[in-house]
């Protein structure tokens, strides 16, 4: 089942380079991908899905599906066929979910509607990750559960009656709406989850893909989704559009890099994820994004970049939401830029993979960029025309993001920079040392 390509492990050093060009298709989105494989099981009946993002976060996911029961068959690369039978059932084992925190939180909430038991496990930074923030009201719609902490392992018992509820969730999480929604989707009655600031909505986009009774409604800057349950979900076949989080880095690598232009293509357009760019524009980014249709109820843009100095700003915390996981990359950016970047309202990427917000602190810091701390905060004081010094060793925690936006940094600082492991970068983006050489990257 799962594509046995050997991921690149152990420490890794990314030396400058000249210029960065070229056009690559954007690597499939993780989001989208683990919702696929979810609703596809979910379904009573054949779904085929192409452009599956074969990372270890999704095939992990993909191994859980089926062992709740649904059939599942790579039929080549990137194409999967998900046939499931309108119902799980307790796996014989536990259900290993690495290191993905959106594969655990979202099949936790699926599988909280059936009548079955399943532990739930992942890695060491996985099971240091809160799961309270979706166990609690998965408790209140009747579902039991135990754990240590609230964290995994996680043992839980599902009911084929749960009650519907009407939830706000306190902190912007979409893996926490998600949850509630796929438990909802069998529960008695109509589920309420009401946002203050809206997350991602890809939850929402795809359930009546499925034939879902589910929908969403602008509520000023937030979100109220209601979702009636009981309907037998309809298998549907999709393709998965690119991922903007993964996107961030090669656009990064050439607003960093000299004489740089990159495009990638088919990059979804989804108000929750694009933050980044229109961060990167008040920074000064010459950056251009041409319509490119749409894929999986998602639009679709071909974004192009092209090197240039930026100017430092201050990102207020209403725009978190939208590029939650574009910090470790954007304060790589910002040590580039000309002055002070301010990026506020960050308590939720200490929740992260790894502490984020401490951890770009402390990559910036370990290559000679001057950085301020806060408990949700962190404030980058660019290198500007003099350039980012570099020469420092990137502890990476765990986290890919980190790993990658630290190689990042090194293809355009004055001295290469070395990541302690990329082991992790396999769960996102395997595909991301071909695509850097592609645009003039080795990295070794
Ligand atoms: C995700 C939601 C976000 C994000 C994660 C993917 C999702 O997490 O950081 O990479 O697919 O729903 P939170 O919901 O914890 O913010």
């Amino acid at each position: 089942m799962t594509p046995d390509s050997p991921p690149a492990t152990g420490p890794r050093t990314a030396s400058p380079v000249k210029r960065l060009c070229g056009t690559l298709a954007a690597a499939p989105d993780k989001s989208v991908s683990h919702r696929a494989l979810m609703f596809s099981a979910l379904a009573d009946g054949a779904s085929q899905i192409s452009n599956l993002l074969e990372s270890a976060d999704v095939t992990a996911t993909a191994r859980a599906v089926a062992a709740l029961g649904a059939d599942v068959r790579r039929d080549g690369p990137g194409v999967w066929t998900v046939t499931g039978r309108g119902v799980w059932t307790s796996p014989d084992g536990p259900l290993d979910l690495g290191n993905a925190g959106t594969g655990v939180r979202l099949l936790m909430g699926a599988a909280a509607r059936f009548e079955l038991e399943a532990v739930f496990t992942g890695d060491s930074s996985l099971s240091a990750r809160p799961m309270a923030r979706v166990l609690d009201p998965l408790a209140l719609m009747g579902a039991r559960s135990q754990s240590s902490g609230g964290r995994l392992p996680v043992r839980l018992t599902g009911s084929s009656a749960l009650r519907p509820i009407d939830y706000t969730p306190p902190v912007a999480s979409a893996q926490v709406k998600s949850a509630i929604l796929l438990a909802g989707l069998g529960a008695d009655g109509e589920t309420i989850v009401r946002e203050a600031h809206a997350t991602r909505g890809h939850t929402e986009t795809m359930a009546p893909l499925y034939g879902a009774d589910m929908e969403a409604e602008a509520d000023g800057a937030g979100l109220i989704v209601r979702v009636r349950g009981g309907r037998v979900l309809t298998p549907h076949d999709l393709a998965v559009p690119g991922d903007p989080s993964s996107a961030a880095f090669a656009l990064g690598a050439a607003l960093i890099t000299p004489d740089s232009a990159v495009t990638l293509t088919g990059v979804m357009d989804n108000p929750a994820r694009n933050g980044l760019y229109a961060v990167l524009r008040d920074m000064g980014a010459d950056l251009t994004m041409t319509p490119a249709g749409t894929r999986a109820g998602e639009a679709l843009v071909d974004l192009s970049a092209r090197s240039g100095m930026l100017t430092g700003i201050e990102i207020e915390a209403d725009r978190a939401p939208s590029m939650i996981d574009e910090y470790p990359i954007l304060s790589v950016i910002a040590a580039f830029a000309e002055g002070t970047t301010v990026m506020k309202g960050l308590a939720e990427l200490r929740a992260k993979e790894s502490d984020r917000l401490a951890a770009s602190a402390a990559m910036l810091a370990a290559n000679g960029v001057q950085v301020e701390l806060g408990e949700d905060y962190l404030v980058v004081h660019g290198c500007g025309a003099g350039g980012v010094r570099g020469g420092g060793v990137v502890e990476t925690r765990h986290d890919h993001r980190l790993a990658m936006s630290g190689l990042v940094m090194g293809l355009g600082a004055r001295a290469p920079v070395s990541v302690d492991d990329v082991a992790m970068i396999a769960t996102s983006y395997p595909g991301f040392f071909s695509d850097m050489a592609a645009l003039g990257a080795p990295i070794a």
